[in-house]
């Protein structure tokens, strides 16, 4: 049986990442066309740590599709403290469709995925926030398409603050993956490790992305199309708060950082964001800034993703038995 899974930013081909993409388009477009969760079929949503619009958007997106959303807070399962991860999916993907999971180490991810014979996603991991991005591209594209400007691919975007969290690493393998000029920038000792710029820049080759990491704010902000950030004090992270906060302070985005960007640069930010920290007020809530679009597309991509992956999932295991 062949399953595909959402585990990383790369686990979709940049084929793949377009024509989901496209779908997430579609849906938002025409919200209730694709009904992929029958039954009703259910889909676990786990939390390792806290969400506002991981789980919203998945409890909507899971009910939209056809299916019932079973959430599952910090602490509720005996995942993690009385069973093993391998345990709790050969328990899970007997009862329901689809596995979503928010946890710390992305091993954990994988030993997940392993052992299910239903797609599972990441939802949020120390490393990785694939589903994030997936909603960044797609407003990223739309504020493309609004201002009368060509696709992804060669579109530049500047990422400043903590380089070497979960959503810089996205920014980097997601970014490639769709032939996009990305800059990371950051401070020493918190850059990407460079396994994941390795990873990133073999992609990029193929896609005809780009990939700059550097230390100086202004050489990543030159007239990028975009400009993103997130905050210096990532979940699990709080004990670190005043020292992260000195650490960054060159890397915000406030009205000077925007003035190497493009005139029109678009503003992104996953949320939940910490003005006066990472992004001013005045920019955050500025007219340049489109993160509410951004929260609600986490919604249409994450509907597309999974109607994407049940049916390129059914498709392989058709394949497969003869
Ligand atoms: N951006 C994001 O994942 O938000 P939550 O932590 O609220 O889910
Ligand atoms: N880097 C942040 C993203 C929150 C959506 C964190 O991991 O807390």
């Amino acid at each position: 049986m062949t399953v595909r899974h959402m585990l990383t930013d790369l686990d979709l081909a940049p084929d793949e990442l377009h024509r989901v993409l496209n779908l997430a388009a579609h849906l938002k477009a025409h919200p209730y066309r694709i009904r992929a969760l029958q039954g009703p079929q259910t889909a676990a949503v786990i939390f390792d740590k806290t969400s506002t619009r991981t789980r919203v958007s998945f409890a909507a997106g899971i009910a939209a599709l056809g299916g019932s959303p079973l959430i599952i807070n910090p602490g509720e399962a005996q995942l993690g403290h009385k069973e093993s991860i391998a345990d709790t999916a050969r328990v899970m993907d007997r009862q329901v469709g689809l596995i979503i999971w928010r946890t710390y180490q992305q091993h954990r991810l994988q030993e997940m995925a392993e052992h299910s014979r239903v797609p599972v996603i990441n939802a949020l991991s120390d490393d990785y926030h694939p589903c994030q991005l997936l909603a960044d591209l797609l407003t990223v594209r739309e504020h493309l398409s609004a201002t009368g400007r060509g696709g992804l691919p060669g579109t530049s975007l500047a990422y400043l603050g903590d380089a070497a969290n979960n959503m810089a690493n996205s920014y980097l393998l997601a970014g490639a993956n769709a032939g996009m000029d990305v800059r990371i920038a950051g401070p020493d000792g918190h850059l990407p490790q460079q396994r994941i710029i390795t990873e990133a820049e073999q992609r990029a080759a193929a896609t005809g992305g780009r990939i700059t990491i550097t230390t100086d704010p202004a050489a990543a902000l030159q007239g990028a199309d975009v400009v993103a950030t997130d905050t210096w004090v990532s979940m699990g992270q709080e004990e670190q708060k005043d020292e992260r906060m000195r650490l960054f302070g060159d890397y915000q985005v406030n009205a000077e950082a925007m003035d190497h960007a493009a005139a029109d640069a678009a503003v992104l930010h996953c949320l939940p964001a910490y003005r006066g920290a990472e992004v001013t007020a005045e920019v955050i809530d500025g007219p340049q800034s489109l993160v509410w679009d951004e929260a609600e597309n986490r919604l249409h991509v994450q509907k597309a993703l999974m109607a994407w992956l049940l049916v390129e999932s059914d498709l392989a295991d058709e394949q497969t038995v003869q």
